[in-house]
């Protein structure tokens, strides 16, 4: 069994395989090798994105999170299972979206982001009208926005925001069995949380 010490300097390794934005025109390039795009916004420890890429392996995958640590947790994951179509950016997921190409992206996938949960807080949200905006900008037509939280009124604010945006749809729609696998979802379960799913199609 690893040391603390020793799992860090282990996972310091993939610090030159952290990408940054402005990694992204090469990304995007790569990405043309598999049939379709989707981004992963916070990714944590990468449960999902890894999970997910492994399972849809013509499908290639951007995992963005804002801290290194995690990244690196992601990246000694992807590199454990040898997943080429996995790229990590570390950086905010806000100035992605603003980079990403019109009509680029099939699926984006956001799952138990920060919650902000007192009220005067709560403008720090990652789902906003400005950035329900620069998604639907990036998405392809029929394209498709995830949603998970376990948190009642950060559900409500993006049903609301979904159904009452011109280019989305809401639709019924089981979550990816994958997003049940990060600590977020696990400890949820544990603390008999329920987990509320929303997904939108680009009309
Ligand atoms: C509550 S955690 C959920 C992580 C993961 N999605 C899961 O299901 O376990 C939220 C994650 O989003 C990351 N994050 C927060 N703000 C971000 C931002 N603006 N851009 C990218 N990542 C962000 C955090 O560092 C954290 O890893």
């Amino acid at each position: 069994m690893l040391t603390m010490r020793e799992k860090k300097k282990n996972e310091r390794k993939y610090l030159k395989d952290i990408k940054s934005i402005s990694h992204l025109n090469e990304i995007l390039t790569e990405s043309q090798t598999k049939e379709r795009l989707e981004i992963e916004i916070g990714c944590g420890n990468g449960h999902f994105i890894t999970h997910y890429g492994e399972k849809n392996p013509s499908t290639y995958l951007i995992g963005i999170e804002i801290k290194k640590s995690r990244c690196l947790k992601i990246l000694k994951k992807v590199k454990n299972k040898n997943l080429y179509n996995i790229e990590v950016i570390q950086g905010k997921a806000e100035d992605l979206i603003e980079k990403l190409p019109f009509s680029s992206i099939d699926v984006v996938h956001i799952y138990f982001p920060d919650p902000w949960p007192k009220a005067r807080h709560r403008k720090r949200r990652f789902f906003r009208k400005p950035y329900l905006d620069l998604l639907s900008n990036c998405l392809k037509s029929g394209g498709r926005v995830n949603f998970a939280t376990d948190y009642f009124d950060y559900a409500l604010q993006a049903k609301i925001l979904l159904s009452l945006h011109s280019d989305f749809s809401l639709i019924k729609s089981a979550p990816p069995e994958e997003i049940f696998l990060s600590v977020y979802a696990n400890k949820f379960k544990r603390l008999d949380r329920p987990v509320r799913f929303i997904s939108a199609i680009k009309v």
